[in-house]
């Protein structure tokens, strides 16, 4: 068994095996999903084969009889034709009427669903992966129509963020999933940008029905109005509900609702608020400006025309240098941000995810003393020990001789690695502990003195890391190392590395995060009174 980092912040969680569940929070998770959906997919082809056998066998019959019924005046004259003719009414009818054959044929295909049912997402999935999609919009300013249509082009902009191999469009259901979601949970911002895409979507259909759908224009019409309502607008949730009735006269909560809007509307004339704001729920108050980072295409590295700050080769006085010196891009020098180019290689790169994979879960963040799941980190985690495999022992000490710092245990946390899930962030934070009572502190080696982030993966769009206050992102650079202070040298946090996770737009986001801590590290970074260093 190899050997998993319990060291750092994974040793004050009792290990357990992974949860099936929680798909949508690594895409790994999600390409395993992929494997289960296979496998109905094969067992819908066997229920289709045999339906197929049991309808041709029907059709046989019944063109068996519908021959005899061709020529019905002579199709009793012959005895044996009218001891057919009894014998079908007595007993052939009724074998065929009642047939157990297309309930077994169900059966067969609900217990092969069940047996799988385990494997499959839980409602938390779907639920976080509308979340996702919503996300996306905020954070990328993507139009609800633009997505449904598959389009990934921010407000104003003139060409997309991302462009999909092969055209993907939503159904009208599917944007009432992710609108029934925010609907749920009461914010009508978003439950009417995606309810509004789906009434749309299903008048373009209406009529025609699909069998995996949950919803239909009326569901959609009734949850836009109601939504429309608590908005505040009345007399749109009026004109949608009044369309509502003319699909389903009958229906008479609808039609109260009707008499509600009128009479209201009667009372309060037209004075109405404008259109919902986006809530405000994120605890973000620097939400504006992440967002606006995260938009922007990365300000170093590749973003063309922005002179390098510097670039150089490095040795840092280490042997191991000598032979294959670090490329280090200075990103910021206050806060000293840089950028190491061609810090692992691919295959190291496919290495460390392989040897994590197996032990992902749940990433979670530190509240108060306790460390639990937030909805502002979605990704999983793993910890590796260097011992776990020669391939982390042969990355800790390039760490330590690129930072010069001592990262062996206690001195450091074993390496973290990191899958991103759809929509995957983690918004601004700083990585050192900011209270006395973070769990931080139970390493006794002090606070995290800098990180080390590696780039194992690229991503085809967002994914960024954003420093808020410094103003400035780094976009995710494949078998790169980012490297930066978290504390000053008097020891105090330096504020300005406040930095998030952009949600990844689209792709696969693998990081590796080794957080090396203040003990150990006196005489390689000596301390400093002057709080401005
Ligand atoms: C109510 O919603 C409709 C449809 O979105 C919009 O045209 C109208 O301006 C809204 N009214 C108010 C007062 O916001
Ligand atoms: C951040 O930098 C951008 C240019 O990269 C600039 O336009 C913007 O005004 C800056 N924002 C702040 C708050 O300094």
């Amino acid at each position: 068994m190899r050997a998993l980092g319990v060291l750092g912040l994974g040793a004050l969680l009792a290990w357990v095996p992974p949860a099936p569940a929680e798909t949508y929070s690594a895409m790994l998770s999600i390409r395993q999903a992929l494997g289960a959906e296979g496998r109905l997919l094969r067992l819908l082809r066997t229920y289709l084969q045999e339906e197929s056998d049991r309808l041709s066998d029907l059709a046989r019959f019944y063109n068996k009889v519908q021959a005899l019924h061709q020529e019905p005046a002579a199709s009793v004259d012959n005895p044996l034709l009218a001891f057919g003719l009894i014998k079908r009414l007595r007993s052939d009818w009724l074998n065929v009427v009642y047939s157990e054959a297309a309930s077994e044929n169900t059966r067969e295909l609900q217990a092969g669903f069940e047996a799988l049912r385990q494997e499959l997402p839980g409602p938390e999935d779907l639920e976080g992966a509308a979340q996702a999609l919503m996300r996306l919009q905020d954070v990328y300013a993507l139009s609800v129509k633009g997505l449904a249509k598959g389009v990934f082009e921010p407000a104003g902009a003139r060409s997309p963020l991302y462009r999909p191999g092969q055209p993907v469009t939503l159904s009208a259901d599917d944007c009432f999933h992710v609108g029934k979601v925010a609907y749920d949970v009461g914010d009508y911002y978003h439950s009417i940008a995606w309810l509004e895409e789906a009434v749309d979507l299903f008048r373009l259909s209406y009529g025609s029905w699909n069998t995996e759908d949950l919803a239909s224009l009326e569901d959609a019409l009734d949850h836009l109005a109601f939504s429309y309502f608590m908005a505040g607008n009345v007399s749109h949730a009026l004109s949608l509900s009044r369309e509502f009735l003319r699909y389903d006269p009958s229906n008479l909560r609808v039609a109260r609702n009707v008499a509600q809007y009128e009479k209201l509307l009667e009372e309060q004339g037209t004075a109405e608020p404008g259109p919902p704001r986006r809530p405000d729920g994120t605890r973000l108050q620097t939400r504006d400006a992440y967002e606006e980072l995260c938009r922007s295409p990365g300000t170093q590295v590749r973003g063309g025309g922005v002179p390098r700050l510097r670039c150089t080769y490095e040795t840092n006085g280490s042997p191991y240098l000598l032979l294959q010196p670090a490329k280090r891009e200075t990103v910021r020098l206050r806060p000293y941000v840089a950028l190491y180019h061609d810090f692992v290689s691919d295959a190291e790169a496919e290495t460390v995810k392989a040897l994590a994979g197996p032990w992902l879960q749940r990433s979670v963040v530190a509240s108060g003393e306790k460390q639990q799941k937030a909805e502002y980190r979605i990704s999983k985690s793993a910890w590796l020990k260097d011992t776990a495999d020669p391939a982390v022992a042969a990355l800790e000490r390039r760490i330590a001789a690129v930072t010069g710092l001592d990262v062996r245990a206690p001195y450091a946390e074993y390496l973290q690695v990191v899958n991103y899930g759809l929509g995957g962030h983690y918004e601004p934070h700083f990585d050192h502990a900011t209270s006395g009572k973070s769990p931080l502190y139970r390493m006794k080696s002090g606070n995290r003195i800098a990180t080390v982030m590696i780039y194992l993966s690229s991503v085809e769009a967002g994914g960024s890391t954003a420093f808020i206050y410094a103003n400035f992102s780094v976009p995710v650079v494949k078998n790169a190392a980012l490297f930066w202070w978290n504390l000053r040298r008097n020891g105090a946090g330096d504020g300005d590395t406040l930095h998030a996770a952009c949600p990844v737009l689209a792709g696969d986001k693998w990081v590796a995060n080794k957080w090396i801590h203040e003990h150990g590290q006196e005489f390689r970074r000596p301390c400093g009174p002057r709080p401005e260093d």
